[in-house]
């Protein structure tokens, strides 16, 4: 089997330390399983000239990273790559902020990754690059002679067309996926957006239903929805609910229902819009005062980004104006907190909580909408209330779905799934379940590398661009 290269811009570094992120936590078991290279940024900025990459191995994968000098932390990470494409790609066009500048130090950021990737790649390596800060890696390899098998997954979602062309300069960083063998997307309708687009923008011809024609090679399109390792997960919860960390927390709950929604904090996880219907719900649905405890779990995110700042200074407000209208000496209504907590910590607090409140404005998948729905105890199982504007809804369609922006929706959303029978739940959570164990984390992986190496067994082969099932909500 060839060696396995992954390439991303945030490494998992095995140190110990939570982070919060989706793409650190799909990676990490499955390159683990299949060994090989994990290659990007260490997280840290330079002073002055980076030194040379450093490598950590563990459990058959080698973790190499590289320091960022500070113009490149600025004008790539906080500029193009989180100023610019995370809100396009996200549908804010309204939010982003081009500048020339940061577009340089977005290429130029690629041909460094590039520059150190070359000194440790093999001829018959498979590259498999992932998300939206290392869109034009393949074509700077492919410039320079690389003849390997390179893939892309995209990790948030994939506008359509109208959107993406309000990207400055979008033939050059969207149209340089065509650089890649295979590009991943989450779901059905991410991959039509970019083949809309590769179609009526870069003027491709189709090859298959599945396959655009260019230069002398074939660019497929698939979708491949990330998944959980759903069962090892429940195990996990099953384990952490009963903690010691878990009990402190629902002992001070005093017996009082939770609620939990647990996002890094960013904009498009649409924090402020469901506080907002949180405070609809205490408003419209007074039974529940002083029964219900709402925990919201934010890690703060890319801090030195003005959006980002903004966010949370809303959210804080929101909080304070929320526990002083509605809290009792005896009873606060909301606890809002910033400190990540490791994954086995998250699993109990949501076996433990009646409700999972994943309401972001558009989301790539959303993997703790997944999480949320492995760790229930299928016998006394949680409700999630889940945007429909996450990918992970299609895939959790037996959850209450919700439009993120009709608070009064959300609310009453949520007085449904804390009234709950218990035989609802329970279909409800049974349907869930069980697609994500039919599409756990292996099966991404095992479906991606088979179709980028040729080596897939013919039914993970045969599963290529095949739409995930739609469930009726309710
Ligand atoms: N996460 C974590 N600790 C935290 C908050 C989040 O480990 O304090 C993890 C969470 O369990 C999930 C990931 O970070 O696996 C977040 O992924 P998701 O797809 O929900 O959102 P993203 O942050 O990637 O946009
Ligand atoms: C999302 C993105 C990832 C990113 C993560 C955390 O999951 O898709 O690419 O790594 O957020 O963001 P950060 O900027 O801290 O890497």
């Amino acid at each position: 089997m060839a060696r396995l290269v992954v390439v991303s811009n945030r490494v998992g570094i095995p140190d110990g330390t939570a982070r919060a992120g989706g793409l650190e936590v799909a990676i990490r078991p499955a390159l683990k399983k299949r060994g090989g290279v994990w290659f990007g940024w260490s997280g840290k900025v330079a002073e002055g000239t980076p030194g040379p990459a450093k490598t950590v191995t563990q459990d058959k994968v080698d973790y190499v990273t590289v320091d960022l000098p500070q113009d490149d932390y600025d004008e790539f990470y906080n500029g193009f790559a989180n100023r610019v494409l995370w809100p396009i790609l996200h549908y804010r066009l309204d939010l982003a902020e081009f500048t020339r500048r940061d577009l340089g130090g977005y290429f130029r950021v690629n041909q460094f990754f590039a520059d150190n990737l070359e000194k440790l790649l093999r001829p018959d390596d498979i590259i498999w690059v992932h998300d939206y800060h290392l869109m034009p890696l393949a074509q700077i390899l492919r410039e320079r002679g690389h003849k390997n098998r390179l893939g892309f997954f995209l990790h948030i979602p994939c506008p359509p067309p109208e959107i993406l062309t309000g990207l400055p300069n979008h033939e050059r960083v969207v149209a340089g996926l065509c650089g890649y063998d295979l590009v991943g997307f989450q779901t059905e309708n991410d991959a039509n957006n970019f083949s809309r687009y590769l179609a009526n923008e870069v003027g491709l011809k189709r090859a298959s239903d599945t396959g655009f024609r260019y230069e002398d090679r074939v660019v497929e399109v698939g979708i491949f929805p990330v998944g959980v390792e759903t069962e090892p997960f429940e195990r996990m919860a099953r384990r952490a609910a009963a903690s010691q960390f878990v009990s402190k927390v629902m002992a001070s709950m005093a017996g009082r229902a939770l609620i939990i929604g647990v996002d890094r904090l960013d904009y498009s996880k649409g924090i402020p819009e469901r506080l907002h219907a949180f405070e609809r719900f205490l408003g419209n649905f007074q039974e529940w005062r002083g029964l219900v405890t709402y925990l919201q779990i934010t890690p703060t995110s890319r801090t030195d980004i003005r959006e980002y700042a903004d966010i949370g200074r809303l959210v804080g407000e929101a909080v304070g104006r929320i526990n002083g209208t509605f809290g009792e000496a005896s009873w606060t209504p909301l606890r809002y907190i910033n400190k990540a907590h490791s994954r086995t910590a998250l699993a109990g607090l949501y076996r433990s909580a009646r409700v999972g409140l994943v309401t972001p404005l558009r989301d790539g998948m959303n993997l703790v909408a997944k999480e949320f729905t492995a760790a229930q105890d299928p016998d006394d199982p949680g409700v999630l209330v889940l945007s429909r504007f996450a990918g992970a809804a299609r895939e959790c369609g037996a959850a209450l779905l919700v439009n993120p922006y009709d608070s009064e929706g959300v609310a009453i959303a949520i007085n449904r799934a804390l009234d709950m029978p218990i035989e609802e739940r329970r279909m409800r959570h049974q349907a869930n379940f069980a697609t994500l164990v039919k599409n756990d984390l292996g099966h991404w992986a095992e479906r991606f590398l088979g179709l980028l190496d040729g080596e897939a067994s013919s039914a993970a082969a045969a599963g290529f661009a095949e739409p995930m099932p739609r469930r009726a909500a309710r």
